[in-house]
C-alpha cells in the first residue's frame, strides 16, 4: 500500500482503534504485590484476541513465573524482514483517587485527550501495533512477532528469562517499542536513550527501642534526624547528585526552555531547579536521585517518643553509559560512608535496571525518520532522550544484537503518565499510527 492507501486505511480503522482502547482501559491489569492479579489475565487475554482480530494465525499467552505477555507471530514474506513490535499491557496503580476528576477506569473524553490510567501508558502503545496491523490487512509487507508484556511497570522480573524461552519465536530483524514520547503537540521524536534504575532502602538505627523524647532527647540522636542528615547528603549545594563515581553523559542539542519545563512539570512559582547543565542534560544525562518514601511514624500519630529507626525509599536514575550495579555499590558506599553519628545504617536494593543507547544510524531508523516526518505533515522528529526507563530495551539488544531497535510511542509532556489523569492526546495518537504503518510499509 502506498501513503495515500494507507492514510485512507488508517482513517478507516481509527474508530475502532479507539473503541478497543476503550476496552482495554477498562481493566485495572496491575502487577505489582497486592493488586487482583486476575485483571492482568484478562488484560492478557482481551490483548491475545486483538492480535487473533488481526488475523496473527500464531497467538499465545506465555510465562516465565510472572504475569502473562502475549506472543503473536506471522511469518515474513519471501526476502521481507521481520519486525518484532512491543507494549506492555500492565498499568501502574491509580494511586490517590480523590486526585482523579474521573474513574480511572473508565475512559472519558475531555478536549481531545482519552483519560484513564493506561490510556498512554501504554495501551495506547498496544493499540498503535494494532492500527498498524489493521490498516494492511493481508497485505502486510514485512513479518512481524508482536510482543506485549504484563509486568513493566513492576520491574519487568521474568522478561529476561521470558526473551530467552523464547529466543526463536522472537528472532527479528527491527525491534519496534512503543513505550516513549514525543517531544511535544506536533513535534515527533525518536528515542535515543533511556535513564537505568537503582531503586534501594536505606534504613536508620539509632536505638534497640523507642525511649521518652524528654527523658533521653538532647544526647540521644533520634533515628529520623539521623535519617534526614543521611539524606540531605545526597545532593550537593547545587542539588546536583553528590554520590561520586556515577556516569555523567551528554544530552541531545535540544532546548528545552525553563518557562516551558517549569509548567509542564507543574512546578511552584518561586521553587527553583535543581542540578547544574542544560535541562536536558539533568533530565537523561546526568544522575538524579530522589526520596519516593519514608518509613517513620506519622505525624498524627507520633508521641513524644525518640524513633529508633526509619527507612526511606531512594531512586536513583543513571545516565547511559553506566551499569546498575556499579551505581548501586556507589549508592551503598556513600550511604555507609555517610552515616551520622555512628547510626547503623542497612541498605537493600529493591530493583536495578539497565540504562540503554539508541543507535540512530541504521536503515530502520532512517525509515522511522521518514515515516514520522510524513505521518507529521512533513515535521521532522527530532532525536530526544527519555529520562524514565525501560531496562529490557538493554536486554533486548544483549539478546539480539543483529536486531535494530527503534524507540518511539504516542507520550506527550502533559501525558501524566503514573499520575492522577493520566491521558492521551488523541489527534497525536492518530499520526502515530499512521507513523507506524508508514514505517512497516518502508521498511517492507
Ligand atoms: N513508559 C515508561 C517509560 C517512559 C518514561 C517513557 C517517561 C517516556 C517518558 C515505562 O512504562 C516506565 O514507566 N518504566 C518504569 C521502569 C521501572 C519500573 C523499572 C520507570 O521508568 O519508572
Ligand atoms: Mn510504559
Amino acid at each position: 500500500m502506498d501513503e495515500i492507501e494507507l492514510r485512507a486505511a488508517i482513517d478507516r480503522v481509527l474508530p475502532g482503534v479507539r473503541a478497543d482502547l476503550e476496552r482495554l482501559v477498562r481493566i485495572p491489569g496491575i502487577a505489582f504485590e497486592g493488586f487482583d492479579h486476575s485483571q492482568v489475565e484478562r488484560s492478557a487475554e482481551a490483548v491475545a484476541d486483538l492480535l487473533r482480530g488481526v488475523g496473527l494465525p500464531d497467538v499465545r499467552i506465555v510465562r516465565a513465573g510472572g504475569q502473562p505477555a502475549v506472543i503473536g507471530r506471522r511469518p515474513a514474506p519471501p526476502g521481507a524482514p521481520t519486525v518484532l513490535l512491543y507494549a506492555h499491557h500492565d498499568v501502574q496503580p491509580p494511586g490517590d483517587l480523590t486526585e482523579w476528576r474521573s474513574d480511572p477506569f473508565e475512559p472519558v473524553e475531555r478536549d481531545g485527550r482519552l483519560y484513564a490510567r493506561g490510556a498512554a501508558d501504554d495501551k495506547a502503545g498496544i493499540m498503535t501495533h494494532i492500527a498498524a496491523l489493521r490498516a494492511f490487512g493481508d497485505t502486510l509487507p514485512v513479518g512481524v512477532v508482536v510482543f506485549v508484556e504484563g509486568e513493566e511497570e513492576y520491574g519487568s522480573e521474568s522478561l529476561e528469562t521470558l526473551l530467552r524461552e523464547y529466543r526463536d519465536d522472537l528472532l527479528s530483524d527491527v525491534i519496534v517499542i512503543a513505550d516513549s514520547g514525543n517531544w511535544d503537540i506536533g513535534q515527533p521524536a525518536l528515542t535515543t536513550g533511556l535513564r537505568g534504575i537503582v531503586n534501594a532502602f536505606v534504613e536508620v538505627r539509632t536505638l534497640d527501642h523507642a525511649v521518652h523524647s524528654g527523658m533521653y532527647g538532647g544526647a540521644v540522636p533520634d533515628a529520623l534526624t539521623t535519617l534526614s542528615r543521611l539524606l540531605a547528603t545526597l545532593h550537593d549545594d547545587n542539588g546536583d547528585v553528590a554520590v561520586a563515581g556515577l556516569v555523567r553523559g551528554s544530552a541531545a542539542p535540544l532546548d528545552y526552555p525553563e518557562d516551558r519545563f517549569r509548567q509542564e512539570a507543574g512546578l511552584l512559582a518561586r521553587v527553583e531547579l535543581i542540578g547544574t547543565g542544560r535541562i536536558v542534560e539533568r533530565l537523561w544525562a546526568k544522575p538524579a536521585l530522589s526520596v519516593l518514601g519514608i518509613d517513620a511514624p506519622s505525624t498524627g500519630e507520633a508521641p513524644n517518643a525518640l524513633v529508633p529507626v526509619a527507612k526511606a525509599k531512594l531512586s536513583v536514575r543513571i545516565a547511559p553509559g553506566d551499569n546498575w550495579k556499579s551505581a548501586y555499590e556507589a549508592l551503598v558506599a556513600h550511604l555507609e560512608r555517610h552515616a551520622p553519628w555512628g547510626a547503623k545504617v542497612t541498605v537493600t536494593l529493591e530493583q536495578g535496571g539497565e540504562p540503554c543507547v539508541v543507535g540512530t544510524s541504521g536503515p530502520a531508523y532512517d525509515a522511522a525518520r521518514a515515516a514520522y516526518a510524513a505521518a507529521w505533515d512533513g515535521v521532522a522528529p527530532v532525536d530526544m532522550g527519555i529520562g524514565g526507563s525501560i531496562p529490557f530495551i538493554a536486554t533486548f539488544q544483549e539478546l539480539f544484537p543483529g536486531a535494530e531497535v527503534l524507540v518511539v510511542g504516542v507520550e506527550d509532556p502533559d501525558s501524566r503518565a503514573h499520575g492522577p489523569n493520566e491521558s492521551l492526546h488523541l489527534g497525536e495518537f492518530a499520526r502515530g499510527c499512521l507513523a507506524e504503518a508508514l514505517l512497516l510499509a518502508g521498511l517492507g
